[in-house]
């Protein structure tokens, strides 16, 4: 059986190293926002290229926090991706905020920036894009229409790390960048952990607060915080991952690459295009038939996943909430199929899924 993803495996290359930083923290005596987290803060928003990092508790969390930081009016609207991830709206709804949903483009499956101004009223206050599936959004355009509007930009980057638009990092366009490590992701801890990332560092010295009970100093509070503080631990397994985190998406670009070449035209693949650096968090493609070859597939003895099967405005807990029509996210939701393409398979692997993909 060729599994969709393997975390057990994934992580046996790390594990050695892994085990020296478990072994560090346990020596140290050290568990809660100690030099594990500061380190890795500082590595992360260097990798980045620069800036500076909030290690939080998890990718919901700094998309929560990311906009209390505004603290814009209760009942402000909030531009989202109709097909965002559940995380990115139930983050504008713990602020009181509303998500005004604007529908996608069918061949990047990110917010299509064309559609956005007529999405705007008097009572938007900021854009939160989504990086899906690790592919940037188209930045420029955003940020244009953001700052003609005077909107904060934040971008949901918990797919994306590493990913590059006209040669930037994903976190560093906006006023924020939002990472979740949640250990699926192409910088996985091995439990949950997120961060904020920003250009300036008064915002991320005031999350740093906030995330530890809004204080700055100890018994001192400056702010109605909370407790998201991300794991000294996980953040010693996190400093591990990404300093191999450039071999870990090149091996899912190889694979992407071996998707791109082989299957055949019934499939639509993801978009490429030379001003995208993708890092195939998820390599989805789409057929009008998926379930039906989901099925094919799992009787073959390959697993997929469907990113995602019910869209926003269709879940239980969004009845009522969310009108209008989205129809385009419809058809993502219905024809999307996601592939293995994770550091545990092979291109042996991927080839083989290919072919077995073709012979649908
Ligand atoms: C696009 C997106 N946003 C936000 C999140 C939330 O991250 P976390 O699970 O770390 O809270 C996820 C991860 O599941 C995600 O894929």
């Amino acid at each position: 059986m060729i599994p969709y993803e393997d975390l057990y495996q994934l992580n046996q290359t790390f594990m050695d190293d892994y085990r020296k930083s478990f072994d560090d923290s346990m020596d140290k005596g050290w568990y809660i926002l100690g030099n594990k987290v500061s380190t890795f803060e500082n590595e992360f928003a260097a990798y980045c290229g620069g800036g500076h990092c909030a290690g939080l508790a998890s990718g919901l969390d700094a998309l929560v926090l990311a906009l209390r930081y505004f603290n814009f009016p209760e009942g402000a609207e909030v531009i989202v991706p109709s097909n965002a991830y559940i995380a990115t709206i139930l983050a504008v709804y713990h602020n009181g905020l509303v998500p005004v949903l604007v529908e996608p483009d069918i061949s990047t499956y990110n917010i299509d920036p064309a559609k956005i101004p007529q999405a705007i009223t008097s009572k938007t206050r900021a854009i939160m894009v989504v990086h899906l599936y690790g592919k940037c959004c188209d930045m420029e355009q955003v940020l244009q229409i953001a700052g003609a509007h005077g909107l904060k930009v934040i971008e949901d980057c918990a797919q994306a790390h590493g990913a590059t638009f006209k040669g930037k990092k994903a976190g560093t366009f906006g006023d924020f960048g939002a990472f979740s490590f949640y250990p699926t992701k192409n910088l996985g801890a091995l439990g949950d952990g997120g961060a904020l990332l920003s250009a300036d560092e008064d915002k991320i010295a005031e999350i740093k607060a906030v995330r530890n009970y809004g204080s700055r100093e100890k018994y001192h509070n400056d702010y109605i915080g909370i407790n998201s503080r991300l794991d000294e631990i996980q953040a010693g397994f996190l400093s591990v991952k990404l300093s191999r985190l450039q071999e870990i998406n090149a091996h899912k670009r190889k694979l992407a690459a071996i998707y791109d070449q082989e299957l055949n035209t019934n499939f639509i693949r993801p978009a490429v295009h030379s001003d995208y650096g993708d890092v195939y968090h998820i390599y989805a493609v789409r057929h009008p038939e998926r379930d039906r070859l989901r099925e094919y597939l799992l009787r073959n003895n390959i697993r997929t996943e469907v990113h995602y099967p019910v869209p926003p405005h269709r879940q239980k807990a969004l009845k009522n909430k969310l009108g209008g029509a989205y129809p385009i996210s419809e058809t993502i939701h219905r024809t999307i199929l996601s592939l293995p393409v994770s550091y545990c398979h092979t291109q042996e692997q991927v080839a083989h899924v290919a072919a077995v993909m073709n012979a649908f």
